[in-house]
């Protein structure tokens, strides 16, 4: 990994995947890898469910099933006690806080989650697609949600948004200023090189790395941080799918969609 002194030339920054096993590659050392390293340091910071999310669960019936695919440290696992809640994640580090917990959780990518076709009455899916490297495997992501959803079940997706600023509301990402920002690698233009974000800037790149520093090291976590509209892009591939809401959450953006008969 380079150091954040080093000149954009010499680093050795991971670059945008132009193969299926690119993208794998890229996903475990900068998403997998770190979210394992940073498990308990990251769930220590994300125990405030979003209240958008908590609508939407609060939104069915008493015992439905729900599954949260990339359920991270389980903190939406506990929002109703009279829903079936189960979560799975591909990080082992994240799952076993969630075990600790009594969540009931399984190990599993999100493009292949092995479970039989039309079990869920709802699935969420939060800050999770962001973390996929190319359309072919988001959309592949996303088919895998729908075959899960009962016909008639419903599913909030949400994900980063490139624009931080929307109707002339900045995010809190970008107002928040408390977090120490260092300004740490700029594009270079000869390569396919994936940018280092600045943290709480603008996105200049849909595709990025942002910083996760850890008292000992830094760390960095890939992106891919969706334009407004680009989900619903990619929902239009598949079939079954009736979009039922679709709005920014304080620079996110999230959908609601029903899988249909
Ligand atoms: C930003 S965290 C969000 C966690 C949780 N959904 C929440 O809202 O707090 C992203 C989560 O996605 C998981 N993740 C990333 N890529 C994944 C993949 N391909 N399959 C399953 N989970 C994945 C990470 O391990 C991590 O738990």
């Amino acid at each position: 990994m380079s150091s954040s002194s080093s000149p954009p030339h010499q680093s050795i920054l991971p670059t945008i995947p132009k193969s299926d096993l690119d993208a794998c590659q890229l996903e475990q050392e900068h998403v997998h890898k770190v979210y394992n390293n940073i498990a308990h340091n990251f769930s220590d910071t994300r125990h405030k469910p979003w209240p958008r999310v908590v609508e939407f669960l609060r939104s069915f019936p008493s015992h439905s099933l729900i599954l949260d695919v990339g359920c991270g440290n389980g903190k939406y696992m506990n929002i109703r006690n009279d829903l079936m809640m189960i979560g799975c994640d591909r990080s082992e580090g994240l799952l076993s806080i969630c075990r600790d917990r009594q969540y009931q959780v399984f190990l599993s990518d999100c493009m292949n989650i092995p479970v039989p076709t039309n079990m869920f009455d709802g699935v969420i899916c939060i800050a999770v697609l962001h973390h996929i490297s190319t359309e072919n495997r988001r959309l592949m992501a996303l088919k895998e949600i729908v075959r899960l959803l009962k016909p008639g079940g419903q599913a909030l997706i949400t994900v980063w948004a490139k624009e931080q600023e929307v109707e002339n509301k900045k995010s809190t990402y970008i107002t928040n200023k408390n977090t120490k920002t260092c300004p740490v690698h700029t594009k270079n233009e000869q390569t396919n090189e994936i940018i280092i974000h600045t943290p709480r800037t603008e996105f200049q790149q849909p595709d990025c790395l942002v910083p996760w520093t850890k008292p000992t090291e830094k760390l960095l976590r890939y992106y891919h941080v969706f334009v407004k509209d680009e989900l619903e892009h990619i929902l239009s591939h598949i079939s079954q799918v009736k979009i039922i809401n679709s709005y920014n959450d304080d620079g996110n953006w999230c959908i609601i969609f029903m899988k249909m008969a």
